[in-house]
């Protein structure tokens, strides 16, 4: 038979996303309306190792849904990557009377939460990174919120680089992926987007889009660099030497993790969470929360993680079309 779900641990794992908090907290509040004790798990798998948790309330999330970063702290644990500590967190599980544990992060947190199941713990997986690169979901938690406080950092370094007629090739942050570059290089009028996904030519993508730009008396150029591809000061240097123009590197970086979350990532990151508690006592487990095509959705996770997640081509081209 079936074991009943009366306690449900909640973790968050892996780089930070802003809407965690929002999605902890309505996983806390359908936990209490469905008469479930909700038990925050801090510093994610490293902390279920070690037991570090504590039983949830109400109140325990009053006052998160507006905050970036997790209030359960957030971990990438190396004890977790070895099968002893798999055993280990998973005899916590049981020590704790944990039925199920909803795990909320990218693919690194869903990779641990599959070897949990493996250890016979019931898990369930909400997709939150600010890099989009979680193949069963078009939606990750955070994207939209990293995506404006990267387009306001972008807008107000373009106010500058205008004034003294610079390039300006800014890094974004994605890990191995572009989904970010590429949407927020369409949101900036970006000249020239440059993502580990597509191959690039100097000569043709970058200088000869800011040649044609300047003919076209356009004073500021900005260049998006994907964190996957880097090397943006040999960028730099080159559009300097190419061009005879200035140019300088931004590099955006952690900020782009943090701040409130917009009412999308809130909307969505309350969706998920809801939902995930809801599946879990209806009985579905060792699967992911996603959004695809406007609904809310399962996955299960094996299948998560063997999924690809495509580079929106198109998106990628309207940027070149309108670039000039
Ligand atoms: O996955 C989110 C992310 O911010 C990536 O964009 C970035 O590559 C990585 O995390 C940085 O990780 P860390 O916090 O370990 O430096």
């Amino acid at each position: 038979m079936e074991q009943k779900i009366r306690r449900i641990g909640i973790l968050t794992s892996g780089g930070d996303a802003p809407g965690m908090n929002a999605a902890v907290r309505a996983a806390v509040r359908t936990c209490l309306m469905n008469k479930i004790i909700p038990v925050g798990i801090r510093r994610g798998y490293q902390g279920l190792i070690h037991a570090d948790v504590m039983e949830m309330n109400a109140r325990s999330v009053n006052g998160i849904i507006h905050r970036g970063g997790t209030i359960l702290y957030t971990a990438r644990s190396e004890d977790f990557m070895t099968e002893a500590g798999q055993h280990r967190a998973a005899q916590t599980c049981r020590y704790l009377g944990l039925d199920a544990v909803i795990c909320i992060g990218g693919d690194g947190t869903f990779r641990g939460a599959l070897a949990l199941s493996k250890q016979g713990v019931k898990v369930m997986g909400i997709p939150a990174t600010i890099d989009n690169d979680i193949g069963c979901t078009h939606y990750t938690i955070g994207f939209d919120t990293a995506a404006n406080t990267a387009v306001d950092a972008i807008d107000k370094l373009a106010d500058t680089m205008q004034s003294h007629e610079r390039v300006s090739v800014v890094e974004v942050m994605g890990r191995h992926a572009g989904h970010l570059a590429v949407y927020v290089g369409v949101a900036v009028g970006a000249t020239s987007i440059i993502i580990p996904e597509f191959p690039y030519s100097f000569e043709h993508d970058v200088i000869e889009k800011i040649r044609e730009g300047r003919m076209h008396d356009k004073h500021h150029h900005l260049i998006i660099v994907a964190e996957g591809v880097g090397k943006c000061d040999e960028i730099c240097h080159r559009i300097s030497e190419e061009t005879g123009l200035e140019a300088r590197v931004s590099i955006i970086g952690y900020i782009q993790r943090g701040g409130a979350p917009t009412a999308r990532d809130r909307v969505m990151a309350s969706r998920m969470g809801h939902y995930a508690v809801e599946q879990l006592l209806a009985g579905n487990t060792n699967q992911v929360v996603c959004y695809r095509d406007s609904h809310i959705l399962l996955t299960p996770i094996e299948e998560a993680l063997e999924m690809k997640k495509n580079l929106d081509a198109y998106m990628y081209r309207v940027a070149g079309d309108i670039a000039l």
